[in-house]
């Protein structure tokens, strides 16, 4: 079986909104702070090459090999870093890469990770809780699980879960535990759930595990760092593109995206401006760009997604 056909898919979300909006061009640089399975990065560098230049990062190592491969045809034109995007700035110097034509984040999970079962980020696959997007990395979903005070767990998944049913999910992971697998935690959050109302489509414990996964990862807090130091890395015209997946992120990014594009942040009412804010972004779609009905038929996992778009000032 030659390599292509035997590297995982995953397939991209909102890929021709995400290439209408940064423009790649012949000789074009961008950067993709989540490459992933390499889909959007591919995309890009069809425009670009032979040319222009692309810098991928992702903190998974199997991302980054995978992306390898499926990037080969642009071996001359791409640059793969495993690293955690909230070192841009320090990858960008090292690399010497901005300034830059645009810079994409597409959020969360990848199928990769999803699939395989021994990432532990799935109920749907019995495996050691892991859920870590670099498995260097200290803390699992294991040890927050086993570890973490009732109140404590409540919290987090009341928080990153945005679960109503936080406070009883809590005590009957406190009660099952030790838990060890994935199998496990879903069957704690399904026994906390008994008898509670009909939940949709979607199965009980989604919202524990994306909780779970959301802390472990620092995800909302590594966002926030990663996003202010968009803007010094953009040529002016320079696009910023940002997929997110979930309603807290989108919030980050609306709000972000916001503040940079802001004239002035006095009181309202203020007469005569003295906050010295200076607008680094201007907002390119006001109203958040959603996947299709035909692209969510096609691919369910696109069916949260959110992209927002923004522009560097000169
Ligand atoms: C949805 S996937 C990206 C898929 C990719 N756009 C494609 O088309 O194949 C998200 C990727 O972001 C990576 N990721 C999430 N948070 C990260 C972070 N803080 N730093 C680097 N990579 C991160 C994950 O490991 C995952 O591979």
């Amino acid at each position: 079986m030659s390599v292509a056909m035997s590297l995982p898919v995953h397939v991209s979300v909102l890929l021709d909104e995400v290439i209408t909006a940064l423009q790649p061009r012949p000789g074009g640089r961008f950067i993709d702070c989540t490459v992933g399975l390499g889909g959007h990065a591919a995309a890009i560098l069809e425009e670009i090459s032979p040319s222009g230049r692309l810098f991928g990062i992702d903190a998974d190592p199997d991302a980054i090999n995978i992306s390898k491969d499926r990037l080969s045809d642009y071996s001359e034109t791409v640059t793969l870093v495993n690293d955690n995007f909230i070192n841009l700035e320090a990858i960008s110097k090292r690399y010497h890469i901005h300034p830059v034509d645009g810079i994409l984040f597409d959020l969360g999970v990848s199928s990769l990770q999803l699939d395989t079962a021994e990432r532990g980020f799935s109920f749907h696959l019995d495996a050691h809780l892991d859920m870590r997007f670099n498995p260097e990395q200290g803390l699992t979903a294991s040890d927050i699980v086993n570890r973490f005070s009732e109140q404590e767990l409540a919290k987090l998944i009341e928080r990153y879960g945005e679960e109503r049913h936080s406070r009883r999910i809590a005590r009957s992971i406190i009660q099952n535990r030790p838990i060890a697998t994935t199998a496990e935690l879903a069957q704690s959050v399904q026994q906390a759930l008994a008898g509670s109302t009909r939940r949709g489509r979607i199965h009980p414990a989604t919202r524990t595990f994306m909780a779970l996964r959301i802390a472990v990862n620092n995800e909302l807090q590594n966002l926030e760092l990663a996003l202010k130091q968009t803007p010094n890395l953009l040529r002016p015209g320079g696009r910023l593109s940002v997929i997110s997946y979930h309603s807290l992120e989108d919030r980050i990014v609306k709000q972000f995206m916001r503040h940079a594009a802001t004239s002035c942040l006095c009181p309202p009412g203020t007469v005569i401006c003295s906050c010295g804010h200076v607008p680094t972004l201007k907002l390119i779609s006001r109203k958040v760009i959603k996947p299709t009905s035909l692209e969510i038929e096609s691919n369910p996992r696109s069916r949260s997604a959110r992209l927002r778009i923004a522009e560097r000032l000169n």
